[in-house]
């Protein structure tokens, strides 16, 4: 049984000047980044490196066509690849990482050789995916309507380095957002059969600290976030470190065909699926690891083991209005394709559920979240 896969060394910077003193921007490093994030914290810094700024390219989160219209500028001589943004940044500037990354859809396909031949370090501007410490790139596949995980250890960062000031310019939205993906991973990884001691340690205390600044940030509003970045940071990073071995599960596989179809963006989409996946859970399997699971989360709302999925429910509405499946236009029709979807192609996550989920239950979730 294997524990915990703990990849990346991991460095906390206080700041960005920290964080450029020791890594220093060479002339032989490519910066994947936003001009709206590295300008504020880097523009007086001495800088060598190539940079692409990822809006070039297209907006949104990233898909294939956004990495193969990427890929003539950044061939070069380059030694590393350094990731300064939120998870689309850094699952793309993973991809560069690889001696050859076109076409995406052969390497997602797994038809390519995965080879890693850049050094590969990770700084994360939200506080969300993990992905600093996982071992996936995400990606929409335009053409499947769909998104795909590729999951290799060549993906690993050499270095994750947290740098709570990079996030002091994250808008409320999508700090709730990020965080709520947190939030989902570490509950996906708790519920897991591939979770561990291990695991639960990371997924557990990633919970503690999101669901008591949420607490905060509900009683003393959005700005009571700003002291709470620092920890935040951290616990996305836990959470990362928790699913990178347990694995996520039915809401990721049930979020996707929903970004990929109507853009709605990776927590955002988490968030919409998230209660209907727990409660069936709680409906249909009450008395495996669920029971101890709802007694520790009872114990950090301060409510009955029976109510935790109600009083979860409300204290995320009031940091983040929860919409309804047809708020996104979603007709009938989609559920039932969506569906399909998730039983054919999100097999990587579905095997990671807490109990079966058959086809009819997963249209029954998608209904009830209508
Ligand atoms: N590889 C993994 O393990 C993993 C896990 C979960 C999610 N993901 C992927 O990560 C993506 C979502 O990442 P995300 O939630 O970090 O959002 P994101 O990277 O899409 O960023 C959201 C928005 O916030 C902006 N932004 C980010 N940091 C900012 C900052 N400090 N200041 C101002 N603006 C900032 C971005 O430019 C963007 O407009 C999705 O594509 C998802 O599939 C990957
Ligand atoms: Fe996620």
């Amino acid at each position: 049984m294997k524990l915990l896969t703990l990849k990346p060394e991991m460095h906390l910077y206080d700041t960005c000047k920290e964080f450029h003193a020791e890594i220093g921007f060479r002339d032989t490093d490519l910066i994947i980044t936003n001009r709206y994030i590295f300008e504020p914290y880097f523009s007086g810094l001495p800088c060598k490196a190539r940079i692409i700024w990822s809006e070039d390219y297209g907006s949104g989160e990233p898909s294939d066509e956004m990495v193969e219209k990427m890929l003539p500028d950044t061939q070069g001589p380059f030694r590393r690849v350094i990731a300064i943004g939120g998870g689309a940044i850094i699952d793309i500037a993973k991809l560069f990482a690889l001696r050859r990354v076109s076409p995406v859809q052969d390497l997602f396909d797994r038809k390519l050789e995965i080879v890693r031949n850049k050094e590969l370090i990770v700084a994360p501007t939200t506080c969300g995916t993990g992905s600093e410490v996982t071992n996936i790139s995400i990606l929409e596949m335009k053409s499947r309507r769909t998104k795909l995980g590729l999951a290799a250890d060549e993906l690993y960062a050499d270095r994750a380095a947290l740098v709570p000031e990079l996030l002091s310019g994250l808008p409320f939205k999508f700090f709730a957002t990020s965080s709520v993906d947190a939030l989902i991973h570490a509950f996906e990884a708790s519920l897991s059969p591939k979770a561990t001691p291990y695991t639960s340690l990371f997924g557990h205390k990633a919970i503690e600290i999101i669901l008591k600044g949420y607490r905060d940030i509900a009683n003393k509003g959005e700005k009571a976030r700003l002291p709470l970045l620092r920890d935040f940071l951290i616990a996305s990073n836990y959470a990362g470190v928790a699913f990178g071995s347990a694995g996520c599960a039915a809401v990721h596989a049930m979020s996707y065909p929903l970004s990929a179809a109507y853009h709605v963006p990776h927590g955002e989409a988490n968030y919409a699926i998230f209660m209907g996946v727990f409660k069936t859970y709680q409906r249909k399997n009450p008395h495996g690891g669920i029971r101890a699971f709802n007694a520790f989360l009872a114990g950090i709302l301060e409510c009955a083991p029976d109510t935790v999925y109600e009083e979860l429910e409300k204290l995320l509405a009031a940091v983040i209005p929860l919409k309804a499946l047809r708020e996104y236009q979603l007709t009938r029709r989609d559920l039932s394709d969506f569906t399909r979807s998730v039983m054919e192609r999100q097999g990587r996550l579905m095997a990671n559920n807490y109990t079966e989920l058959d086809e009819k239950t997963v249209l029954g979730i998608y209904e009830s979240l209508y």
